[in-house]
């Protein structure tokens, strides 16, 4: 089925056909940079539909939920790993409907302590489903760093933009917590393990990281070796926004919900790769994507399109 969370009949409909235990939410938009043109679009939908399924569920009397939250709520930290109780700072639109969205749910507790929640904040998603059948299309201009390393690989990209090398790090580029979609997967399904098993577990948050930080250019070698192929690179000033370096400190995850992560680059990038060679142009076809792509050039301001050109 398919529906739009930010329209409450489609919600409704869906738990009449179904009893739930619990729902796990995943759904937002995600880029940075839109947020910061299109702040009124990420707010409407990333909170709208967050308080549309809250509210029904409560009127279904489902009150398990497991919510896709973000390392981007710690901001530019002070020092790493990252703990779950490190102050929350955001910096853009999208982190904020993020901390908005968290702090929804602690209020929700708060108000009915019959409501059991776990927050799980991502650090950074890459790789793909081992199969090759399962992996992330971008809609638009790839922002993240591993779908731009696989779109260069595949001849769509003809280099990567490498944004600061002056950081005060191993090799000057910055310095971040991969983590495998697969162990993210797991990490929900131990996320619903810990409502189910928890009566008095109220709202609770866990950082989703491997614990280690891998540099930029660590990481398009790991792709260089996986794939193959060579990743041409250019040299930026940072990214504005950017920080140096973050990593998550995953002791709270693996004592309480018996979760680590196991996969390491290598696999990431293994798995990335054998999505991308089987898709180069994502789900959908070269031509339409062409299509897709003339639409978005002409239909954004212009303030955008240092990103989308
Ligand atoms: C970004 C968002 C974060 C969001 C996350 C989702 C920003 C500032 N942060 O995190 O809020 O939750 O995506 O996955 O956008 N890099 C390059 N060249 C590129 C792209 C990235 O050098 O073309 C570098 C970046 O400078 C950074 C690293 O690669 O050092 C990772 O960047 P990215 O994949 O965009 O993730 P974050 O910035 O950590």
């Amino acid at each position: 089925m398919q529906g739009d969370l930010c329209k409450v009949d489609d919600i409704q409909k869906v738990f009449k056909l179904y009893r739930f235990e619990a729902v796990i939410h995943f759904a937002g938009l995600k880029a940075v940079g839109e947020s910061v043109s299109k702040p009124l679009r990420y707010y409407s939908n990333n909170l709208v539909s967050t308080i549309n399924l809250m509210e029904v569920m409560s009127k279904n009397n489902c009150k398990n939920l497991v919510f896709s939250s973000s390392a981007t709520v710690y901001g530019q930290p002070e020092s790493v790993p990252c703990t779950e109780d490190y102050p929350l700072h955001v910096t853009n639109p999208y982190g904020r409907t993020k901390l908005i969205n968290e702090d929804i749910m602690r209020d929700v507790h708060h108000a009915d302590p019959e409501w059991k929640i776990v927050l799980l904040r991502y650090f950074n998603p890459v790789g793909s489903h081992p199969s090759g059948e399962i992996g992330e299309d971008p809609m638009d201009y790839p922002n993240n760093l591993m779908p731009f390393v696989q779109q260069v690989a595949v001849g769509r990209k003809e280099v990567l933009t490498v944004f600061g090398q002056d950081y005060p790090t191993r090799d000057g580029t910055g310095i971040r917590d991969y983590i495998h979609v697969m162990d993210l997967a797991s990490g929900h399904t131990k996320a619903l393990d810990k409502l189910f098993t928890t009566p008095d577990i109220g709202c609770a948050v866990y950082n989703l990281g491997t614990g280690k930080g891998t540099t930029v250019l660590e990481m398009v070698a790991a792709f260089v070796k996986a794939s193959g192929k060579e990743i041409p690179l250019k040299y930026a000033g940072r990214r504005p926004g950017d920080c140096r370096e973050v990593y998550a400190a995953t002791e709270k995850a693996e004592k309480e919900l018996g979760w680590r992560a196991k996969f390491g680059i290598a696999d990431m990038c293994r798995d990335q790769w054998n999505w991308a060679k089987k898709n180069p142009y994502g789900y959908r076809g070269h031509q339409e994507l062409e299509v897709h792509a003339q639409k978005f050039i002409k239909s954004e301001p212009l303030s955008n399109r240092h990103w989308a050109l």
